[in-house]
């Protein structure tokens, strides 16, 4: 998608923002190699570049990354699609903030270039969106579009359950250490015109399609929608729900055991070893 990137720090920086907690999970060391999976304009990057951890910024949007390139000259940007990267050597960790929710063409996918980015061992830390994230402005979207006869709106996001997302990081070779599933009511500071402002920003796709005359009607009446549950008198809220995860990549498989003869049973076999 085309990300509106002058407006993406400055109107929509709670995304950021709410990066924080996250590099005190992944826990950068000095030195370490880090992938900063869709990067975007490189704010959580440079998160991780601060603990001295040498980070690699990986997007699939050149827009973001020559703002991020620009606002962080010191940091390594790479254009990519995480569905099909691939590394020459082995990362310490893969982290990844507020964008595994928009690679939705294969997240199994995703997970397995991940894997292959990792050396055993290797930590993979992220947040996404979860299952309910947006639920209020993504149903106030779908009763506007139906009320101007557009019948369904594109959604571009893949919120997972966290019993969803836990068997797809086990199928694909990580060991999950932590799964949270929770609410994250977020204050939209910069986006003052509320729920419309979230809609153009985060769904421009299905604004596309829609007769330009409908645009601002359109925009309004999710703002009537949305207002009963998300806006207070201080404000917009957003109603995120938010999937935080840590995992590791298991050890590789060891070989088959060489054939050769049965053990010959030593002193210590056969009884009980006390543990
Ligand atoms: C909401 S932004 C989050 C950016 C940044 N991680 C942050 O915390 O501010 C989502 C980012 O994911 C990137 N993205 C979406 N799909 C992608 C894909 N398939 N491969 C790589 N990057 C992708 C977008 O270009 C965008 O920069």
């Amino acid at each position: 998608m085309n990300w509106a990137v002058t407006t993406y720090d400055s109107a929509f920086g709670y995304v950021s923002a709410h990066g924080a907690p996250l590099v005190d999970l992944l826990d950068p060391q000095p030195g370490e190699r880090i992938i900063d999976l869709g990067c975007g304009t490189g704010t959580f990057a440079a998160e991780i570049a601060e603990r001295g951890a040498e980070v690699l910024g990986i997007d699939g949007s050149p827009e973001m990354l020559a703002q991020a390139a620009a606002q962080h000259p010191g940091l390594s940007f790479v254009v990519g699609d995480a569905h099909d990267f691939t590394t020459t050597d082995p990362f310490d960790a893969v982290a990844s903030n507020a964008a595994l929710h928009w690679m939705t063409r294969d997240p199994d996918a995703v997970i397995a270039r991940v894997h292959a980015a990792l050396r055993p061992g290797g930590r993979f830390v992220g947040e996404l969106g979860g299952a309910g994230n947006c639920a209020e402005l993504i149903v106030a979207m779908q009763t506007a579009w139906r009320v101007f006869g557009l019948g369904e709106p594109e959604l571009p996001w893949y919120f997972p359950s966290p019993a969803e997302y836990a068997k797809r990081l086990e199928d694909g070779g990580f060991t999950l250490r932590l799964l949270e599933h929770a609410d994250r009511p977020s204050r939209m500071t910069e986006g003052p015109n509320g729920a419309a402002d979230w809609v153009s920003a985060y769904a421009p796709r299905a604004l596309a399609d829609v007769p330009p005359e409908l645009v601002e009607p359109l925009l309004a009446r999710i703002n009537d929608l949305a207002a009963p549950a998300l806006r207070r008198e201080s404000g917009w809220v957003a109603d995120y729900v938010r999937l935080r995860f840590a995992a590791v990549r298991k050890p590789d498989r060891a070989g088959p055991m060489p054939d050769g003869p049965p053990l010959a049973g030593g002193p210590g076999l056969g009884t009980d070893p006390g543990l």
